[in-house]
């Protein structure tokens, strides 16, 4: 079966497309490395034995993605391709809804003219705001606070008015929570540009000694320690969800909604010691003003996944922080440029 993985040269999609090929699936990529570089594909070949079929184009250019269509006989899209950084959005605000709406709604024209009509789109669960209570489940209210965020719930909502229109389409939103974690091989992992806007490269890159302390947002938090509670999910995990999303509601008529997270919440505290036992290094940290727009918790409650994808988060945290150590000290700077 050949899916078209938009945004595939990146962090989750990379990891999705090994976890594809395992599984006998044929991914064609689609990205405009604005957030990748080259050497991912070579990874890619090296753990799973398989080169994938790699197109560099923007989803925005809507002749590229009909050409794709009419050279493969695609049967899905897993639609990664977005930009990612709040911080970023807040400064660049159509930039955002210019890629991740803008470029959702060419993917989609596109997809209808070729007649496809099979999607999994990458969402997140930014969508919830700062939920009354948790665990979060699907149909808790939805609001956003930056323009990443709300570039995702438009999306969410453009999504959701197209099925409605074309009743035969199956759509299929994936919440993630933390995606954290790296391919146990060590090979692949997240790669970010620049000083990490996330806990587990800032806290992995203080490990490997290119930062001197991470910076805690906050320790007056009302959660166990002070500290941020989060769900961290293995991005292996998460790629497994994909498949599960693919295999059971793929071919099935419908606007599908699921939250990807393992059901568990741990503090930034409890990250870092984990991380500390995985590297056998200390992770120097300071207690720091909060980060402005965190909230103190969210954790997933995963049951509708589990019950209709058949899919369970069911790495550990040992694992999550064991395999980002292995892809950090192999790969102190990331991968190469080429
Ligand atoms: P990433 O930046 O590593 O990967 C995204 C890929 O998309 C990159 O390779 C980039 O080059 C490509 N891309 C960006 N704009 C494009 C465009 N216009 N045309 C073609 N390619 C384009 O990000 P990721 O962490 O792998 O995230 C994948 C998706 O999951 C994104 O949509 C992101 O918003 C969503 N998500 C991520 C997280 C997270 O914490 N990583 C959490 C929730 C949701
Ligand atoms: N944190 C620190 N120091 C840092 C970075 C983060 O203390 O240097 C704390 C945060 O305050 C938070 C926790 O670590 O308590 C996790 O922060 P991240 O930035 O790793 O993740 P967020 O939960 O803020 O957001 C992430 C993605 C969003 C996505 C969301 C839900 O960045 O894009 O998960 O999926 F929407």
């Amino acid at each position: 079966m050949f899916v078209l993985v938009t945004g595939g040269m990146g962090y989750i999609g990379s990891h999705t497309c090994i976890q594809m090929i395992e599984s006998g699936m044929t991914p064609i990529i689609f990205d405009n490395l604005y957030n990748s570089k080259p050497t991912v594909l070579d990874r890619i070949e090296k753990v799973s034995g398989v080169r994938p079929i790699f197109i560099e184009g923007d989803i925005r250019d809507k002749q590229a993605l009909a050409q794709v269509f009419a050279q493969y006989d695609i049967q899905s899209v897993i639609h990664f391709a977005g930009l990612k950084a709040v911080g970023e959005s807040v400064e660049k605000p159509l930039e955002y809804y210019d890629n991740n709406v803008h470029g959702t709604l060419v993917l989609v024209d596109a997809m209808r003219d070729a007649g496809v009509k099979s999607m999994v789109f990458s969402s997140s669960a930014t969508v919830y705001g700062d939920p009354a209570s948790v665990p979060i489940l699907e149909d808790f209210p939805t609001s956003a606070t930056n323009p990443y965020g709300r570039s995702k719930l438009i999306v969410e909502e453009c999504l959701t008015d197209f099925q409605k229109a074309n009743p035969d389409w199956s759509i299929t939103l994936l919440r993630y929570f933390n995606p954290v974690g790296s391919h146990p091989s060590g090979e692949l992992g997240e790669d970010p540009q620049g000083i990490p806007n996330n806990l587990m490269p800032f806290v992995a890159q203080v490990a490997v000694g290119r930062r001197e302390f991470l910076s805690v947002f906050g320790g007056d938090y009302p959660t166990k320690d002070g500290t941020g509670v989060r769900d961290y999910i293995h991005v292996m995990d998460l790629a497994d969800g994909h498949l599960a999303a693919l295999n059971h509601v793929g071919s099935k008529q419908g606007l599908h909604i699921y939250n990807l997270g393992t059901g568990k919440g741990n503090s930034v505290l409890e990250m870092v010691v984990a991380f500390e036992k995985a590297s056998g290094q200390k992770v120097a940290y300071k207690i720091v003003d909060r980060r402005p727009g965190d909230i103190a918790e969210c954790w997933a409650n995963p049951a509708k996944a589990e019950q209709e994808l058949k899919w369970k988060a069911s790495r550990s945290l040992e694992q999550m922080t064991e395999d980002t150590w292995r892809w950090q000290s192999n790969n102190p700077l990331g991968y190469p440029q080429s």
